[in-house]
């Protein structure tokens, strides 16, 4: 399931996080890294794009701050499921960057010496679709590939287990943070599943009201389904 949550930023912090990733660009370009620093191997060949170096101070607080607002989204917490996270981290693509058809990592280590299990992918778009030219998120899907370009605020969310691209920038720069979860259910089919019953269960608690016995019963169903599937 690609799911897009719309304007999980507020304006102000994206015009924050903009001017924070457009200065270290223009004063301390040293901030701003080859991107195949980063990937794995195979992934090294197809990645053409500038990453913030993310031992910085600018990277870290803004990092924490995105963290912050997406581990609070209710919609994000019901669909993903959070145990853990791979940190946000930020990229630049210009001048025909683009990122070649990959898959990402299975167990990625963080600098605390953690490993994260990656079960979905985030990209949180922090430049507007107008803005840019290319630069779609390309995932493979069961249905073909499915084109992503949101405006800067919004996010996507996908199973890590999606095949994906970059597309060429062509014009503009295309900013965004990216970040991955270890779910409590790794599985997508079955993550999904909770996802649908818990938005159904949300909505017939505000019709009926927590105490009808029909809520009662599905949130009983929710809370069995997710003792039985979620994995440390
Ligand atoms: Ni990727």
């Amino acid at each position: 399931m690609l799911l897009p949550i719309e304007k999980l930023l507020r304006e102000n912090d994206v015009q924050q996080l903009r001017q924070h990733l457009e200065g270290a660009h223009a004063v301390k370009a040293k901030l701003w890294l080859d991107g195949k620093r980063t990937a794995g191997s195979l992934a090294r060949n197809v990645k053409d794009n500038l990453q913030l170096d993310e031992t910085s101070d600018l990277a870290r607080s803004l990092s924490q701050a995105v963290m912050q607002a997406v581990s609070q989204h209710p919609l994000f917490i019901s669909a993903t499921l959070p145990e853990k996270f791979y940190p946000p981290r930020f990229n630049c693509y210009q001048g025909g960057g683009s990122y070649g058809l990959h898959i990402d990592s299975s167990i990625m280590k963080r600098d605390d010496g953690e490993t994260v299990r990656t079960d979905v992918s985030g990209t949180l778009f922090l430049s507007d679709a107008d803005e840019y030219d290319g630069g779609e998120l390309a995932i493979e899907t069961a249905f073909g590939a499915q084109e992503i370009k949101l405006n800067a605020g919004d996010l996507i969310l996908y199973p890590s287990t999606s095949m994906h691209e970059v597309r060429p920038v062509t014009r503009g720069k295309r900013f965004a943070a990216f970040f991955w979860i270890q779910s409590l259910v790794s599985d997508s089919t079955k993550r999904e599943q909770l996802f649908e019953l818990d938005q159904s269960i949300q909505v017939l608690t505000v019709d009926r009201g927590p105490e009808d016995q029909e809520v009662r019963r599905l949130s009983g169903l929710y809370h069995n389904l997710m003792r039985q599937w979620a994995m440390p």
